[in-house]
């Protein structure tokens, strides 16, 4: 029952469900929702506080597992040695299920960087999750956690939309053989107003959504937009189903700076470089 048609980047398929900050009920029926209309890949984390929900709405589908590909983070309060694995365990009870992808949600500490590279590893050793990967990270810490993993590492999820210039992240990563995630993909709707993309969307008669979706996708990252809206969700599956032309790649790619960050929390200050 996996949807072959779906392209992918490290065996991640491009198009996902972003569930943060869904949670409860709302959570449950998004995800329903999406898988309806043919999503299988869902991200969640331990800090959204709804793997629980993910995990009912995957079990109660009718579905296989193995039709899906599920993504979850440890959260940074969990990265130590007295609650790693912990904290793993209850998220695979929660999601009822080992997931696909289990990634580290923000850079650890310098002191702790290393161990909770190895303590990752350690999931996979154990069969906790057939794949690893890193958020947030930056492109040394990049190289640094692919060396550590032996090349273990197969996804970096960052924010990624044409208002941030990622350049750096986009090449490092091609270079280790890392797969990036385009987190708020959106920019949570800022990323749909600037007057390229909806001069693109008009002449193409289509919604910046798309657009912005088409440009995260034919780059070969992989995009995981929030959605409760069945509208929406549709309209962002369609981003896999047409072309823009190089020139209107460019444009928009003209657009990002390295100031357009829609999440930038205070301790991460001096962290994204280099
Ligand atoms: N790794 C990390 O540190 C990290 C950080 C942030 C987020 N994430 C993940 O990335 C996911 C997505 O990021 P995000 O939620 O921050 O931002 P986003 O996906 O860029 O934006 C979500 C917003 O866009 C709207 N939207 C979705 N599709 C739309 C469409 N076709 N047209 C118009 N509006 C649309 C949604 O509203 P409606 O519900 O009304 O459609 C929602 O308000 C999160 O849910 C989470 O899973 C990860």
């Amino acid at each position: 029952m996996t949807d072959l048609s779906m392209p992918a980047a490290n065996g991640i398929p491009l198009l996902g469900l972003g569930t943060y900050p869904l949670s409860g009920e709302e959570c449950y029926r998004a995800v329903r929702m999406a898988i309806d209309l043919g999503l299988r890949h869902i991200d969640t984390a331990q800090m959204y506080g709804n793997e629980k929900d993910v995990g009912r709405a995957v079990a109660e589908s009718g579905l296989p597992r193995s039709a899906f590909y599920m993504v979850t983070k440890v959260d940074p309060g969990n990265l130590g040695a007295a609650r790693f694995a912990a904290s793993v365990a209850r998220s695979l009870e929660e999601l009822r299920s080992v997931p696909d992808l289990l990634l580290i949600h923000w850079p650890p500490v310098e002191a702790e960087f290393d161990a909770a590279l190895d303590r990752l590893m350690d999931e996979k050793q154990k069969g906790n999750a057939p794949a690893i990967g890193v958020s947030n990270f930056s492109p040394a810490m990049m190289r640094r956690a692919q060396a550590r993993c032996e090349g273990a590492i197969v996804n970096n999820q960052v924010e990624f939309h044409p208002l941030l210039d990622q350049t750096a992240i986009l090449a490092t990563a091609r270079e280790l053989g890392i797969a990036v995630s385009a987190y708020s993909p959106l920019a949570r709707g800022a990323a749909l107003k600037p007057a390229p993309i909806t001069a693109i969307a008009a002449r193409l008669g289509r919604p910046p959504s798309e657009v912005v979706l088409r440009w995260i996708l034919q780059q070969g990252v992989v995009a995981i937009p929030m959605t409760t809206k069945p509208a929406n969700a549709r309209s962002n599956i369609n981003a896999l189903g047409f072309t823009l032309a190089e020139d209107d790649m460019a444009a928009i790619s003209a657009l990002g700076t390295r100031q357009g960050r829609t999440i930038n929390p205070g301790w991460m200050a001096g962290r994204w470089e280099p």
